[in-house]
């Protein structure tokens, strides 16, 4: 089993579609480990998005995604990292296929409303940043045996 970081960015929780994208992840078969809802620093989003640090638009993705709280979360299912980056589409929402989230609920690459982990490296990095050991739940879904 895989984990990823996924992040509902301000974009996702002001609009109130938490629900619509938790949904998502959960009956794809994935299953959420961590959850959060949390305030980000402008030094915490520097340390997720460190390497885009000098690029255009990293001053715009700080003030975007520090704006308004975020639901920082663990997945954990079979190629985690591979199935949520298919499930988020593509960063720009209006190269996203409808029936992702970017596709179906977003309009700009800004505001694009998720980040998730681009690799299973990344993703360990990113889940340390925000959350502790302890933080992640290990459970058996009720489901499990007819999804795997
Ligand atoms: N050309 C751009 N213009 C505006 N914002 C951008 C641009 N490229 C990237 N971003 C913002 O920076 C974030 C990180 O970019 P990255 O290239 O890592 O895309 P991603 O991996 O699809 O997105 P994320 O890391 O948030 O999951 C994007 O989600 C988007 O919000
Ligand atoms: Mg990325």
């Amino acid at each position: 089993m895989e984990k990823t970081f996924v992040m509902l960015k301000p974009s996702a929780v002001t609009r109130g579609i938490i629900g619509n994208i938790l949904t998502r992840v959960e009956n794809r078969g994935l299953k959420i480990v961590a959850v959060k809802m949390i305030q980000l620093t402008a030094e915490t989003a520097g340390k997720l998005y460190a390497v885009h640090h000098g690029k255009p638009f990293y001053k715009n993705l700080i003030e975007h995604v520090t704006s308004a709280p975020v639901v920082a979360l663990v997945v954990e299912g079979e190629d985690a990292v591979k199935i949520m980056r298919k499930l988020v589409g593509n960063t720009n929402p209006k190269e996203a296929e409808p029936g992702t989230v970017r596709g179906d609920l977003a309009m700009t690459t800004t505001k694009n409303v998720i980040h998730a982990s681009d690799s299973v490296e990344n993703a360990q990095t990113e889940i340390n940043i925000f959350f502790k050991p302890q933080e992640i739940m290990t459970y058996k879904r009720a489901d499990e045996n007819w999804i795997y």
